[in-house]
């Protein structure tokens, strides 16, 4: 069984919400950390709050969908460190609004950034697991890569690719030794929110025909807040996966998450489709 302590770990999107907690859980439990995102003032706070020293933790500023940034990533970490022994890909924003409406350019940059970007940078640590012959690759899916909504399943369609490329990486590397896990959060309290209405600010001002149902959009998140989980739900979900000679192929949390995909298990399509509709 692999124990956190010593294990070099690279988070993305590590400057907010679930990445930054997962950097927090992790050097409480003896990992040495590189934290990715591209708000540098808050991952050198973060790296300054985690280890004053420097040792343990390593900040490195970037864009996931920039090749040279996420080069720059792994050669900083393998200075820094010598290895890699886990991937927290983490970093992701979704787009809002009606498929008919969004710009292709702006469903292009959500792929870019929360599945074509996820992609590459694991292609860059892979040939190094794969000849040590040990790591773990933890990718941050969703809920919403099992059930897709109304005004939103341009973000959804991203998670739902994850899922299927998390399923084709774990049988690809198993032979290898390195373990590939999913986690499915919920809703969870971070910046999450604000960041996709930033993201799809002119589609939401423009919604046309849709806007009536915008407000019922947004009333579902509201509802949602009631039952959200911390980023340390899905933290510790991380530690669990690190820590494991065998990790599940998919975790959920918090509880809500896990219902909601039992309902996706249970329900026919036309039942799910009925309780996830548009409302005013
Ligand atoms: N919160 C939820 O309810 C929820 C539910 C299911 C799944 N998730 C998933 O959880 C993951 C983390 O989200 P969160 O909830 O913690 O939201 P968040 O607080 O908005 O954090 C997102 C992180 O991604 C980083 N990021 C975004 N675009 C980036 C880019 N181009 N290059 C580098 N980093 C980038 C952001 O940093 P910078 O802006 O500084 O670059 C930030 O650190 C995402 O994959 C999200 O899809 C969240």
């Amino acid at each position: 069984m692999p124990t956190l302590a010593g294990q070099v770990v690279i988070i993305t999107g590590a400057s907010s919400g679930i990445g930054e907690e997962t950097a927090r859980r992790l050097v409480r439990g003896g990992a040495k950390v590189v934290i990715f995102a591209r708000r540098q003032d808050r991952l050198e706070a973060l790296a300054r709050e985690l280890d004053p020293s420097g040792a343990n933790v390593l900040a490195v500023a970037g864009d996931i969908t920039r090749d040279a940034d996420r080069r720059r990533l792994v050669d900083a970490t393998l200075e820094k460190f010598g290895r890699i022994d886990g991937l927290v890909n983490n970093a992701g924003y979704g787009t809002r609004g009606p498929v008919e409406l969004v710009p292709v350019d702006l469903i292009r940059q959500n792929f870019e950034t929360t599945i074509f970007s996820l992609i590459a940078l694991t292609q860059l640590v892979l040939p190094a697991m794969r000849e040590r012959g040990s790591g773990c690759i933890v990718n941050i899916g969703s809920v919403a890569g099992r059930i897709a909504r109304p005004l939103s399943s341009i973000y959804d369609s991203t998670k739902h690719a994850l899922e299927a490329i998390t399923d084709g990486l774990r049988g690809e590397l198993k032979p290898f030794g390195v373990r590939v896990t999913l986690i499915r959060p919920g809703f969870i309290l971070t910046e999450f929110v604000e960041a996709a209405n930033t993201a799809s600010t002119g589609v939401i001002d423009n919604a046309g025909p849709y806007a009536p149902y915008l407000g019922g959009f947004r009333v579902g998140y509201d509802r949602l807040r009631r039952v959200a989980g911390t980023p340390d739900d899905i933290a510790r979900l991380v530690e669990r996966a690190l820590t494991s000679g065998n990790p599940a192929p998919r975790y959920a949390a918090p509880l809500h998450a896990k219902f909601f995909l039992f309902l996706k298990w249970l329900l026919p399509d036309r039942v799910l489709a009925f309780i996830v509709r548009l409302r005013k």
